[in-house]
């Protein structure tokens, strides 16, 4: 098996790339470095520092490395961005997509595992209830419109050329090298400025000075566990998360309580284009064995001894 992994360079790819190397995996990472970092790139990985938009430079990666699998964590990764530049998220989600999944008929690449997003593409979460995949996506963002898009292609791809695939549909993943300068990623935000001593933002649900919007938190080592799974056997789609909810509040109390510090907190009014509960049903992932092992308090405490010691 020889897994190119896209986005290997970030939050996410670099601990999947780090979790192939564990288990004897060859593997080389494609990033452009436009978020990602070339030092979470462990050594001796290939490296290829192009861009999903560049055809010819997809071409030189699939004849020199040959992959049987690709993992493809690289996106234009940012709600915000994408509403306020929607031609960018396509450029780069579905049509730098597509190219690679042209890339990949043309070198008879077996296998595509996608990194969609399940905190994104379900809308609102009715009180009580979890996301199940069986949900239609009802997509408010360009973003969340262009992974459902590329999950459509997956299919179709699969049907005319026997492509197999799995989609990940990610709930709020959170964990070390997480970027705490980004507009997402509160848990890595709030680690950052709550050991800094700095006071925090917390954006309402409803109105300024209330818990805060309710998301499902899955550590990213969890995360990794369920793409090794679904490297070796599935197929079809599956959420990824843990059909708990919290609110800000709640991973602002757990940040600070390890940390060991009290932030002040300066309430602000709900942020354009949040959704206010988003959970997902981890069921269908777990009917093939998997779990999650990092409890909510301990992937916190990780996360801020992670920022502690760098
Ligand atoms: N972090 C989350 O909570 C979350 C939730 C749902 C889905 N996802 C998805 O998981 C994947 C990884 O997200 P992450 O949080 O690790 O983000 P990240 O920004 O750390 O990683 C994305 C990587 O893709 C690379 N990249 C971006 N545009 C590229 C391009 N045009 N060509 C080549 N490389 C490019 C970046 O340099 C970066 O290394 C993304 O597809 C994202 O949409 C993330």
């Amino acid at each position: 098996m020889r897994v190119l992994v896209t986005g290997g360079a970030g939050f996410i790819g670099s601990h999947i790339v780090e979790n192939l190397l564990q288990e004897g995996v060859e593997v080389a990472v494609l990033d452009n470095l436009s978020t990602g970092k070339r030092e979470n790139v462990p050594k001796g990985v290939y490296f290829y520092k192009v861009d999903l938009r560049d055809r010819e430079g997809l071409e030189r990666v699939f004849r020199e490395f040959r992959p049987t699998h690709v993992s493809h964590q690289a996106a234009q990764a940012s709600v915000k961005v994408s509403v306020d530049n929607p031609l960018l998220d396509f450029e780069v989600n579905l049509l730098g997509g597509l190219n690679l999944l042209e890339a990949m008929r043309k070198w008879g690449a077996e296998k595509i595992l996608f990194a969609s997003t399940g905190g994104a593409i379900y809308g609102e979460v009715p009180e009580g209830e979890e996301a199940e995949e069986t949900w239609p996506p009802r997509p408010k963002s360009p973003y969340a419109a262009s992974k459902a898009g590329f999950e459509h292609y997956l299919s179709a791809y699969g049907q005319n050329y026997g492509l197999k695939w799995v989609s990940l549909r990610y709930a709020n993943v959170y964990g070390p090298r997480q970027d705490p300068h980004g507009e997402a990623g509160v848990v890595a935000i709030f680690s950052e400025r709550v050991l800094k001593g700095e006071p925090v933002t917390l954006y309402a649900r409803k109105s300024p000075g209330d818990e805060g919007c309710v998301r499902d938190y899955i550590y990213v080592g969890d995360v990794v566990q369920a793409h090794n799974l679904a490297l070796k056997g599935l197929e079809g789609v599956y959420n990824v998360g843990t059909g708990e909810g919290h609110t800000t509040m709640e991973v602002l109390e757990a940040v600070a309580q390890a940390a060991g510090r009290t932030p002040q907190v300066n309430p602000a009014p709900p942020r354009p284009g949040d959704l206010e509960r988003s959970v997902l049903s981890p069921h269908k992932l777990m009917a093939h064995g998997w779990r999650p092992q990092v409890s909510f308090a301990e992937g916190i405490r990780l996360t801020v001894e992670y920022f502690r010691g760098r």
